[in-house]
């Protein structure tokens, strides 16, 4: 290619589109996968998502409806087959009812948000993030022109916000709050008195929409408990937004299917959206989900007390070997463990840790092993590292990464030998 073509192309690309970066926890697992292919012994604790397969049954209710005809378009923002399934979902296992004109089913809880903050932002629209927050919020809520306003949530707090915090925050620009739980990157899951305490806070003091993202809803450890904002909250059944999909609970991250439910007038521009943007999310995927929503509970029970068996693994193995001091995640699969008392450190090879993305370079190159710097997150103190792998491999993973960590001394000449060690 030429200059000229070079300098035609980068030309055409919107202003907007400067605004979004590619999704970092997406770019690390990619480059994880390449290093791979090449054939280096790489272990990837970067991904978002369980490594089961999807339930057999689902896939056979997939097929069922393929073969059954169930290959056209459907409706916008879904069918009534599975918006049905929603509203028992919720009935059932969250005790809320809803009726279909209140759900919007789309290619994932990713492009339900997409959809929510498109219907929702206009030009200056200020959108509250707790921080560490889930990285694709910031992206899209600026790419819409909306401008992200962060509430930061402390480790020592349980990385759960401070309400007086949170009301400084809220002004007459605020359009909405987003809030997680549980939570990714932080597992934190949300108790009842704090989603009470933000929905009396939302409700009494702006005029704020609130957005619920309880994808992580049926990965809870120990004997964490989730409720959904509405359960605790009530009174903002008007302005609240409960998002979540089936790729987390029912490993079903590649057939893109996420729901929300939410005020009839807010869903019904959200299918405004969504008709024009991308036309409705697959039949068949519509079709899996359904059956997964109605009988796919008892399908993956027994991967809570996998997953918990590799938390504990992960977390035993950094705190007792020192290296790091990272809480026990209730929800979710992730620890977000702090590295800044790395910062300054070098290893005997030379290379400098000075920030959560030289600390995952420096993971990637010596332990061979693939984290998300914090900063992803809005948390530039931490590292994520997901436990989506057998515990076999979680155990040669950490130890390599303990291993690593233990080779890095104080860059500052005057202290060669790490003071934590
Ligand atoms: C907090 C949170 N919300 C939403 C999503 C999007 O999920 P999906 O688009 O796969 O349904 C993710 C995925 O990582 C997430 O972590």
């Amino acid at each position: 290619m030429n200059d000229f073509e070079n300098d035609l192309d980068a030309s055409l690309l919107s202003d907007r589109v400067a605004l979004v970066t590619m999704s970092p926890t997406i770019a690390i697992s990619q480059l994880a996968a390449s290093l791979k292919r090449t054939g280096q012994d790489i272990l990837s604790l970067a991904i978002g998502e369980p490594d089961f397969d999807t339930p057999a049954p689902i896939i056979d209710a997939a097929q069922r409806a393929a073969e059954a005809g169930f290959t056209r378009y459907t409706a916008a923002d879904g069918d009534i087959v599975i918006k049905s399934a929603v509203c028992r979902k919720y009935k059932y296992e969250n005790g809320m009812e809803f009726t279909p004109d209140e759900v919007h089913v789309s290619g994932g809880c990713k492009q339900v948000i997409s959809n929510a903050f498109a219907a929702t932002l206009n030009p200056g629209d200020e959108v509250i993030l707790l921080s560490p927050y889930w990285v694709s919020y910031l992206d899209v809520v600026e790419y819409l022109g909306g401008k992200a306003v962060i509430v930061p949530c402390e480790e020592a707090a349980g990385f759960l916000p401070n309400i007086d915090q949170l009301r400084n925050a809220l002004g007459p620009k605020t359009k909405w709050v987003v809030v997680n739980s549980p939570n990714n990157p932080t597992g934190a899951v949300y108790p009842p008195e704090v989603l009470r305490q933000i929905g009396t806070l939302v409700a009494q003091e702006s005029r704020s929409l609130i957005l619920f993202d309880e994808i992580y809803e049926h990965l809870l450890f120990d004997d964490c408990v989730h409720v959904s904002l509405l359960a605790a909250a009530p009174e903002l059944r008007c302005r609240t937004l409960t998002v979540n999909g089936v790729s987390k609970t029912f490993a079903m991250t590649g057939w893109r299917l996420g729901y929300g439910v939410g005020p009839a007038w807010l869903i019904e521009a959200m299918a405004r959206v969504q008709s024009q943007l991308a036309g409705n999310c697959s039949s068949i995927s519509q079709a899996a989900a359904a059956f997964a929503l109605d009988h796919g509970q008892q399908l993956v029970a027994p991967w809570r007390a996998i997953m918990q068996e590799r938390r504990d693994t992960l977390c035993d193995v950094l705190n007792r070997n020192g290296s790091l001091n990272c809480s026990r995640p209730g929800g979710a699969f992730y620890v977000f463990a702090d590295v800044s008392r790395y910062f300054g450190t070098r290893s005997g090879d030379g290379d400098l840790v000075q920030s959560d993305r030289d600390m995952a370079t420096y993971l990637l190159s010596k332990a061979r092993v693939a984290v998300v710097p914090g900063s992803a997150f809005g948390c530039p103190t931490h590292i994520r590292l997901s436990f989506t792998v057998p515990t076999t491999s979680l155990k040669i993973g950490v130890t390599r990464i303990c291993d690593a960590l233990a080779q890095l001394v104080s860059a500052s000449p005057s202290h060669q030998t790490a003071d934590w060690q």
